[in-house]
């Protein structure tokens, strides 16, 4: 079992990274392994909405050269996934964004039924803006919303402040464990036959506009 752990902070090891850091040394200790995908920091274009990979179902986005279609592949072999942002002017940071909307949009089908969490740092505020702004990727997209004891923040302007925030990390690890027990609970769900829904064959697509 393997879980995708996305750092979408422009600090590499910041404190966006502390926060997943603690996520996934706890995995470890859970026996579940981890990759911690640092994309915060090259330029990573929005959704242009040319609906090519609706179209085409290729399960990837028709722009390269940005971390988006490594993630969906890396995707295919994990179990679950792991977004941490930084607050930026409480919301997710652009990077996080748009790669969010590419990955999503192009990917979800395959991510459906794997356990998904946001967690973010701040200095100060605008935290839960941003989790309710993160957590939307992934139930829209069909994936179980991974808990914890408090919404999954940390506070602090760097890995150190980071580091003295002793219930954020707890909140962390919490959220590690919980990871690891939806991800054993999923495996032998499955090896019994159960089994994410199928969604109904003919999917509804109202606007309301006549
Ligand atoms: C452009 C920008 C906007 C920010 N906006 C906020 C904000 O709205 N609220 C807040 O508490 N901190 C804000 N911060 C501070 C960061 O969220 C905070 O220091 C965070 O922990 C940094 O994480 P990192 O080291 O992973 O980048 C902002 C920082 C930047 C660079």
């Amino acid at each position: 079992m393997k879980v995708l752990l996305i750092n979408g902070s422009p600090h590499e090891h910041g404190c966006t990274y502390t926060a997943l850091k603690e996520i996934a040394d706890t995995l470890a200790a859970e026996g579940i392994e981890s990759e911690i995908m640092h994309v915060g920091l090259e330029p990573i274009r929005g959704c242009t909405g040319c609906g090519t990979c609706i179209r085409q179902k290729t399960g990837r986005c028709v722009f390269g050269g940005d971390p988006v279609n490594a993630a969906l592949e890396k995707m295919q072999e994990c179990d679950g996934l792991i977004v941490g942002s930084p607050v930026h002017y409480a919301s997710a940071g652009g990077a996080v964004t748009a790669m969010l909307d590419r990955m999503f949009y192009a990917g979800s089908a395959s991510m459906r039924g794997k356990p998904g969490a946001a967690v973010c740092s701040a200095r100060r505020a605008g935290t839960t803006a941003t989790l309710d702004q993160l957590n939307k990727y992934f139930i829209i997209s069909g994936m179980p919303l991974v808990p914890s004891q408090y919404w999954p923040m940390v506070h602090g302007s760097t890995p150190e402040q980071v580091a003295q925030d002793e219930e954020g990390l707890q909140i962390m690890r919490m959220l590690g464990r919980n990871m690891a027990w939806m991800l054993k609970s999923f495996a032998l769900a499955a090896e019994q036959g159960i089994l994410p829904p199928e969604r109904e064959a003919k999917r509804k697509w109202t606007n309301f506009i006549r």
